[in-house]
């Protein structure tokens, strides 16, 4: 019989293996693209969970090869890696304490993030990173400075889930598909994300023009702006985690416009070095991700009032940064 060569596929790396990374690894191998290494601290866990997976492929047939592993060295010469390695803000004791503010992880998550980018540039220093960990903008910014990548490699993955959870609700407020929802959430990943109504279309039509004539607009506008901003934490209250199908999902969107090359406009968090005139900071913003990683950082016109929620936005990742600076640099 002739035999085929085999597939070379490129390598994606999962730092961190919990609820995020383990469901985007699925995902991903589901689509028989990549080659996926699990790395963790916990011993067993990406190996456990790369056994599963391994037989999820095989009853499609696909060719993908999946390793667990408590060995950095495992990850060297990744084409992508997606570090989710970090506390959450789980309730640990049955309500009795309010779900933990993403700023509270600030100092835990950012040692983690030290010992991840010091792995990174000695193993896989030409990968594109997305970063999931939180506070996301705040532990981005470290990663790029900690690990020295070059900023058109490093994302974090925030507006893009923002933004589904937007059209998600808007569409089911309006009766319409998702699908045909375009929104455009910038700023911090966190309480201070800027929605951008201006920007919002649905069937292609802005939203301002879409609502025309409706007296209940603002009612619309307000209670779909108040379920994005919440539902993170809505999760966490009702199953005591926090969420990770969608976060998992808008991942591997990002990482598949890379690999594949789409050039697609996703809501990423990067470092601006004077677009938005925000300098040394890792914001959420549209930017286009292609081969090359960030191809471009997509300037939006803001008008004044945009401008001063954007502002607000910036003010409370600076503080965050600042506060990391004291702690890790
Ligand atoms: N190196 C590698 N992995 C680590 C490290 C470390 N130093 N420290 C913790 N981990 C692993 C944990 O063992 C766990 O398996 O990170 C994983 C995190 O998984 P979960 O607890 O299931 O968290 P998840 O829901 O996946 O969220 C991960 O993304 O959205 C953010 O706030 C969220 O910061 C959190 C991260």
């Amino acid at each position: 019989m002739k035999k085929f060569p085999k597939k070379i596929f490129p390598k994606v790396s999962f730092i961190g293996s919990g609820n995020i990374g383990g469901t985007c690894a699925h995902l991903m191998a589901m689509k028989n693209i990549a080659d996926i290494v699990l790395f963790d601290i916990v011993k067993g866990l990406p190996q456990g969970k790369a056994l599963d997976i391994a037989a999820a492929i095989s009853i499609e047939g696909g060719e993908v090869s999946i390793t667990g592993t408590n060995t950095y060295s495992d990850i060297s010469d990744s084409d992508v890696i997606i570090i989710t390695a970090g506390l959450t803000r789980t309730i640990k004791d049955n309500n009795a304490k309010p779900p933990l503010d993403r700023a509270e992880l600030l100092s835990k998550n950012a040692k983690i993030i030290k010992k991840v980018a010091e792995n990174i540039k000695k193993y896989s220093p030409n990968a594109f990173v997305i970063v999931i960990t939180n506070p996301l903008d705040a532990m981005t910014w470290l990663f790029q400075k900690l690990s020295g990548l070059n900023r058109q490699m490093v994302v974090g993955m925030a507006g893009g889930l923002d933004s589904s959870r937007f059209c998600y609700f808007l569409g089911k407020e309006l009766g319409v598909s998702p699908k045909n929802i375009h929104s455009f959430i910038i700023g911090e990943h966190g309480n201070n994300m800027v929605p951008l109504i201006r920007f919002s279309k649905v069937n292609d039509v802005p939203l301002d023009e879409f609502l025309n004539g409706r007296n209940n607009r603002e009612e619309i506008i307000n209670n779909v702006i108040k379920k994005t901003r919440e539902a993170g934490g809505e999760i966490i209250k009702l199953m005591r985690a926090s969420a990770y199908f969608a976060p998992a999902a808008a991942a591997l969107d990002i990482a598949l416009s890379y690999l594949q090359d789409k050039n697609k406009t996703i809501l990423c968090s990067t470092l601006l070095n004077g677009e938005y005139d925000v300098h040394n900071l890792c914001v959420g913003v549209p930017v286009v991700i292609g081969s090359s990683g960030v191809k471009q950082i997509e300037e939006l016109n803001l008008q004044n009032n945009e401008k001063e929620a954007f502002q607000k936005s910036i003010e409370s990742i600076q503080t965050l940064t600042t506060t990391l600076k004291k702690i890790i640099l």
